[in-house]
């Protein structure tokens, strides 16, 4: 009897001591949960002389109902506190303006890349990327530029070994993908080529689009053709190309490539220098040796290969006047590029 009186005011003393519902819960489960006290007390019963186990059962039943009656007050008293507490506090002033979340843009170079991809893999060019570590052979050796090539020079290309040097070109792919695909071929390689170069339209590092079209029968006007329809997409609608006779080693006849000023419509402006064209590409027919070094019956078949710098499409595109402004990832000046 006097246990359970002790029992009885211990556990009050505990419960109102509680002041949140998960501690209440536990002082509860001490008392009334399966390994508790008043489970404790029935197990001892068994211990107590048979005649004397009834009237103790009851006494134990009825400090059981006590205390239940008892956390369940209190029970009811924490809620409604809690309760108070989240109203008071936890209250949303729907009238606040949102936290506005900033969402990235992408770059004006990923842009341009993307599209010209959009646009070539529309025509049915496949993509292939080659490394950016190239040799002498794939960057200048196959694609007919002989040592003495003022290109190879120390103050063009970043050698990393005598023999191993960051490309300078994409074209460097060309070789890649001739020496492995027999024609019909037509694939475009987008990537980072590297050159000795640093002014307000040039800089060490940059990217180009090589486009390589190799089969029977492909001719300068195949080219045109298709460089007409690039202009027309990433230009304007009205945009002409035209092809100036140009020189290089791995291309025979060789041109650069204008298209006519989308700012001026052609009429001549400070963009175009007043003369209505702005270069934006070097192309020509696949040079016969090339294609000799690499396996391809010159005599059976053709090509015609461009490579265009990324960076100079979309300044143009866009309007930038500084390369710069494009490694340079100001914030202010990359947000312009939203949709
Ligand atoms: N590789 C040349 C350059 O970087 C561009 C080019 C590519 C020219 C393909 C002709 C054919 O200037």
């Amino acid at each position: 009897m006097e246990e359970n009186e002790t029992l009885l005011s211990e556990a009050k003393k505990d419960a109102d001591a509680a002041e949140t519902s998960r501690a209440l819960y536990e002082v509860k489960m001490t008392y009334l949960g399966r390994t508790g006290k008043i489970s404790a007390l029935l197990q001892k019963m068994k211990d107590a002389a048979k005649e004397d186990r009834p009237a103790l059962g009851k006494k134990i039943n009825d400090l059981r109902m006590k205390l239940e009656a008892h956390f369940e007050a209190l029970e009811e008293k924490i809620k409604q506190r809690e309760l108070e507490y989240k109203l008071k506090h936890e209250r949303i002033d729907v009238t606040m303006p949102g936290k506005r979340k900033r969402e990235g843009v992408l770059h004006p170079v990923t842009r341009v890349k993307n599209e010209l991809i959009d646009v070539f893999a529309g025509m049915g060019f496949e993509i292939y990327e080659g490394p950016e570590i190239e040799n002498e052979y794939y960057n200048f050796t196959a694609l007919n530029t002989p040592a003495d090539h003022p290109a190879r020079d120390m103050q063009d290309t970043f050698y990393v070994t005598d023999e191993f040097l960051l490309r300078t070109q994409t074209s460097a792919a060309q070789i890649r993908v001739m020496e492995k695909k027999k024609p019909p071929i037509k694939i475009l390689s987008p990537g980072r080529v590297f050159r000795s170069d640093d002014d307000a339209t040039h800089s060490p590092m940059f990217h180009q689009m090589e486009g390589l079209v190799v089969d029977k029968g492909i001719t300068l006007c195949d080219l045109q053709g298709m460089l007409d329809e690039f202009a027309r997409s990433v230009f304007s609608d009205s945009s002409k190309t035209r092809l100036r006779p140009s020189y290089f080693p791995f291309t025979e006849p060789s041109v650069e490539v204008d298209v006519s000023c989308a700012s001026c419509g052609g009429k001549g402006c400070s963009l175009c220098k007043g003369t209505g064209w702005i270069e934006v590409l070097g192309a020509g027919m696949v040079n016969r040796r090339v294609l000799e070094n690499c396996g391809v019956d010159p005599d059976v078949y053709t090509g015609f290969a461009f490579g265009m710098g990324i960076e100079r499409i979309a300044m143009l595109k866009y309007g930038i006047n500084n390369i710069k402004l494009l490694t340079e990832n100001d914030v202010r000046f990359l947000e312009q590029f939203k949709d």
